[in-house]
């Protein structure tokens, strides 16, 4: 079976400088990836390659089986959902919850008419509810919380039935509650055998739900360490990748990172 995937020696240059720089990093079916990076690590790029929305300046990429440059993408974006803080800006405000899910299932951010198969509609309203989103469906999108809008965007992500999953900071901007919220959803996602591939982009290992099975951390748009969360996330790495001391700790299926206290 073909990786969900592949990337070998990627690097993306602008302006000549690489923030992707030779890069490879693949994917199994039934794996789900965390990645981990400082500001400006090259992750948001990362994913806009894996969602094949952006072209790599050198290396080769495969997703789901189909090699960047050979397929066609309008064929291939519609197995990917993206969840991400561009998506949400591209969403038109005063469209309703529903309608901003519903959407997705047209390939588009705007509604033409509400013409919509009944079957796309329970559909919609079936990831929202999975999402705890049921109360808001005909809320405007511009109206929506930080928190509600990053539920809307995931539902709306799954909405193509899609076979790769990329969600680029699901809870940044969230509250503690919130937040464990989403994280609860989010391993109940990832345990899943039927959901989709995932990789979810965070910059705290607080985020990480259980079921994620395994961590890519890239730094100055190189990889530091990538595989399976027991091996490589250490304190060691963490602290490579953060650039300061970390303590990192396992509690049950959680994880925490804290600085050491200055001496
Ligand atoms: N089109 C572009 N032209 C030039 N530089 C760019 C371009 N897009 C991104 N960058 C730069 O590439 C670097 C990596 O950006 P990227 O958005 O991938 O980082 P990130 O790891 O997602 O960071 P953050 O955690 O802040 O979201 C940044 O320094 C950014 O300024
Ligand atoms: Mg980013």
């Amino acid at each position: 079976m073909s990786d969900v995937l592949e990337l070998v020696d990627v690097s993306v240059v602008r302006d000549g400088r690489a923030l992707l720089d030779e890069v490879s990093w693949s994917i199994k079916e039934g794996e789900r990836w965390v990645i981990l990076g400082p500001n400006g690590a090259g992750k948001t790029t990362l994913l806009n390659v894996a969602s094949s929305y952006l072209f790599p300046t050198r290396g080769t990429v495969s997703i789901l089986g189909d090699r960047l440059g050979k397929v066609d993408v309008f064929d291939l974006r519609p197995r990917i959902g993206v969840a991400g803080v561009a998506m949400s800006e591209k969403l038109p405000k005063r469209q309703t919850v529903l309608q901003t899910v519903l959407t997705a299932a047209y390939g588009m951010t705007a509604t033409w008419n509400e013409d919509y198969e009944e079957v796309d509609k329970d559909r919609a309203l079936a990831f929202l509810d999975r999402l705890g989103m049921t109360e808001y469906t005909d809320r405007r999108f511009g109206t929506l919380s930080e928190g509600e809008r990053k539920r809307t965007l995931i539902a709306r992500a799954m909405m193509t039935d899609p076979e790769l999953l990329l969600l680029d900071e699901p809870a940044a901007g969230l509250d503690l509650g919130g937040r464990e919220d989403l994280v609860r959803r989010l391993g109940r996602l990832a345990r899943d055998p039927l959901a989709p591939s995932m990789i979810m982009v965070t910059h705290h290992v607080e985020e990480i739900a259980p079921g994620f099975t395994h961590v890519l951390m890239i730094r100055q748009g190189k990889v530091l360490a990538a595989g399976p969360m027991e091996t490589e996330l250490t304190s060691r790495n963490l602290s490579l990748c953060f650039g300061l001391p970390l303590v990192v700790e396992r509690n049950g299926q959680r994880w925490t990172a804290t600085g050491l206290p200055l001496k």
